[in-house]
């Protein structure tokens, strides 16, 4: 193989073989292939795209690159939920726990921080200790007893997405439907589930933008998934505006204890019931819809789904006792707010400019081998139909970065519009995909 064949026979559009996708993937995975030579088949496929067939081969390159778990000893349902990603998405912090307690097992394996996305991963490490680079035998283990265990990649599962995903962060090659599929894909079959539902994420948040977009993204997903075995199903979900009002590392996880503990924004619980019931119907598809929220919101009003979090914390090495106190928790240095310039109804959020200057403050990486601020991130005080007098509060800003602050705070307004009259807005869920 002689890489710049294949990355020029992609970038004039032609379909690559399943030999070419396998040696040049596996070629980069082990070392022999450097970063310069994959970001540019990478920005090939970014531009020109890949058929069915050469995402399957990719997706089945990604999966073979590492270990397949096995979960078949299991007692109940083997389960799980990923999103394509968006802006202050924590479903994954409140829903791991949440089917954890309904007996559903969740070997959860989730991704760092991808261009102006957050991941799960990040979040996680933003609790002192809590470890997500388990011994794959130590995380079977509490996939089987506790329901659940909270990973990111390992040299031994997909050890090609691992790479190529913190590649693609910061060159510009996310949003892709064949990279995503692969990447989201490889993951969750490497886990050996049952059951997956996907949260496809829609609007200037998104890495997909438009409903049509999203649908052939989650068509793409539920194909792949099916033709593994696995129960998939997708919803399409409003990316808008960030999901619930934290934007950060540590935000996010507070929120998502306030969530646990009864008092999380409406939105990101509403998303979080919908798609933990997609999980729990695949289980037992005689459980109604309302039976199947009803189950979720028991764990959380008896207080279990937020036990169930903080035993996972200190099984995975965290200090559970944070979790507890969340105002202990160290706070950044400087902080402003963003106001409104005048009275009306909030008409428009830039979404996708929010979760940048969520990297900008330090809560996201620029490089590959940045550090995060976990303490720095942007709370959304309004909603997308919220009716503002000017001065009212729209936007907190938190860093330990003066000068990404000051910048962030001259550059914010842009991020708002206010209208006189009433927008439209969105619907919270706007498709199901099987
Ligand atoms: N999540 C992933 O795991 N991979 C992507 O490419 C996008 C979201």
């Amino acid at each position: 193989m002689i890489p710049y064949q294949i990355i020029e026979k992609k970038s004039k559009g032609q379909q690559l073989s399943d030999s070419e996708i396998r040696e040049f993937i596996l070629g980069y995975t082990d070392g022999s292939l450097p970063d310069y030579q994959m970001s540019a088949l990478l920005m090939a496929i970014f531009i020109q795209g890949m058929n069915t067939e050469e995402t399957l081969a990719l997706t089945k390159v990604m999966l073979e690159s590492g270990e397949r778990m096995d979960f078949s000893s299991a007692p109940d349902f083997v389960a799980d939920k990923h999103s394509t990603g968006g802006v202050g998405d924590k479903v994954s912090i409140l829903l791991a726990p949440i089917l954890a307690v309904l007996n559903i097992h969740i070997p959860m394996i989730s991704g760092r921080g991808l261009g102006h996305s957050g991941g799960t991963l990040d979040k996680l490490e933003s609790i002192p200790g809590f470890n997500v680079n388990l011994e794959l035998d130590k995380w079977k283990e509490l996939v089987i007893q506790e329901h659940v265990g909270l990973i990111g990649q390992t040299g031994n599962i997909c050890p090609a997405d691992k790479k190529i995903y913190a590649l693609r962060d910061v060159t510009a090659t996310v949003r892709s439907i064949p990279l995503i599929s692969a990447s989201i894909m490889s993951k969750k079959i490497a886990e050996g589930i049952q059951g997956l539902v996907l949260d496809v994420k829609t609007g200037n948040g998104a890495f997909m933008q438009t409903p049509e977009a999203s649908r052939s993204l989650a068509n793409s997903l539920v194909s792949i998934g099916q033709g593994y075995g696995i129960k998939t199903t997708a919803l399409i979900t409003d990316m808008n505006q960030p999901l619930g009002s934290a934007i950060g590392n540590w935000f996010e996880i507070e929120e998502s204890v306030r969530g646990l503990q009864g008092d999380g924004p409406k939105d990101l619980m509403d998303v979080t019931y919908a798609l933990g019931a997609e999980i729990l119907r695949m289980s037992n598809p005689d459980l109604s819809q309302a039976a199947a929220i009803d189950l979720q919101t028991r764990t959380v009003t008896d207080g279990s789904a937020f036990e169930k979090l903080k035993k996972i914390t200190e099984l995975q090495g965290g200090d559970p006792r944070v979790l507890d106190n969340l105002s202990n928790y160290p706070k950044a240095k400087y902080s402003g707010v963003i106001t409104a310039s005048k009275s009306g109804y909030l008409s428009q959020v830039d979404t996708m400019a929010l979760g940048f200057a969520g990297i900008q403050l330090g809560a996201g990486r620029r490089k590959m081998s940045d550090s995060i601020d976990f303490s720095s991130g942007l709370y959304i005080h309004a909603r997308l139909g919220d009716k503002l007098e000017k001065g009212d509060p729209i936007l907190s800003i938190y860093s330990n970065d003066e000068k990404a602050l000051e910048e962030v705070l001259n550059k914010g307004k842009e991020y708002f519009s206010i209208d006189r009259s009433l927008p439209e807005i969105p619907p919270l869920i706007l498709e199901r995909i099987e």
